[in-house]
């Protein structure tokens, strides 16, 4: 495992979910209630960045054509308005293992 540190787990409390760069990817990394999620920050279906949470259901909707991606295990679960026959289980997103560590959220890409 190599963990890349990010940011602080102060800052991700404050703000709920963030997209981090970590190399050449874009990570949203999310923290509810105190657990922590992190998963591809980039939409499958136009490359549009994540960041629409909704925390009660562990989704994340695509600010682009509203496609929704599951935080728990990056599928896609509802498809964007315009490709309503999109198959949804070939347009899921990575997701990663995540941690505190010193006061740092850290990834495992
Ligand atoms: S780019 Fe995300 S739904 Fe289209």
């Amino acid at each position: 495992m190599v963990w890349h540190k990010t940011i602080s787990a102060k800052a991700l409390e404050k703000a709920g979910h963030a997209s981090v760069k970590v190399g050449d990817s874009v990570v949203l990394i999310s923290n509810v209630s105190g657990k922590f999620y992190a998963m591809n920050g980039v939409c499958s279906h136009a490359k549009c960045i994540l960041g629409d949470l909704d925390r009660e259901n562990l989704k994340v909707r695509c600010y682009c054509h509203d496609a929704v991606f599951d935080l728990q295990d990056g599928k896609m679960v509802e498809p964007p308005f315009v490709a309503p026959n999109a198959p949804l289980d070939k347009l899921g997103l990575n997701t990663y293992p995540i941690r505190e560590e010193n006061g740092f959220i850290e990834v495992d890409l």
